[in-house]
């Protein structure tokens, strides 16, 4: 029993691990977009006036509205002034929007 109990949590471990999703997306966060955006998602003054722009927090009710579709475009062909973000393939794009969207 105690077995079947063990077995059955370490496969919800394992297949939460193969989906990635949030956890994974924060990783790939951190390592493709906080250098600009924050690591709250609250955006660097220093990178917007570099790019003339100002940084909307990642967690603001404007940029939560926006579609998981349009959030995953702006990381893969680019929003306005940021250029899409090399390196990244669908998969985790699809991972690193489930992470944006916990930002609230
Ligand atoms: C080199 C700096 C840089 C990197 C790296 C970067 N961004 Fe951006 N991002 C920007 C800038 C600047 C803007 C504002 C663009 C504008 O307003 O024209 C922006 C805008 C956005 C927007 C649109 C928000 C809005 O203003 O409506 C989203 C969503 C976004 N970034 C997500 C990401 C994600 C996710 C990553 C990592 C995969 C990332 N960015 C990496 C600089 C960057």
């Amino acid at each position: 029993m105690k077995t079947t109990v063990i077995l059955a949590l370490s496969l919800v471990v394992s297949v939460g691990v193969a989906h990635g999703g949030a956890a994974e997306g924060k990783d790939l966060y951190n390592a493709k977009c906080q250098s600009c955006h924050g690591a709250n998602g609250e955006g660097k003054a220093a990178i917007g006036k570099a790019f003339g722009v100002t940084m909307k927090p990642l967690g603001s009710k404007e940029v939560q509205a926006t579609s998981a579709a349009d959030m995953k475009k702006a990381i893969l062909s680019g929003a306005g002034k940021m250029k899409p973000v090399a390196g990244i393939t669908d998969k985790q794009a699809d991972d690193i929007v489930a992470y944006v969207k916990t930002l609230k």
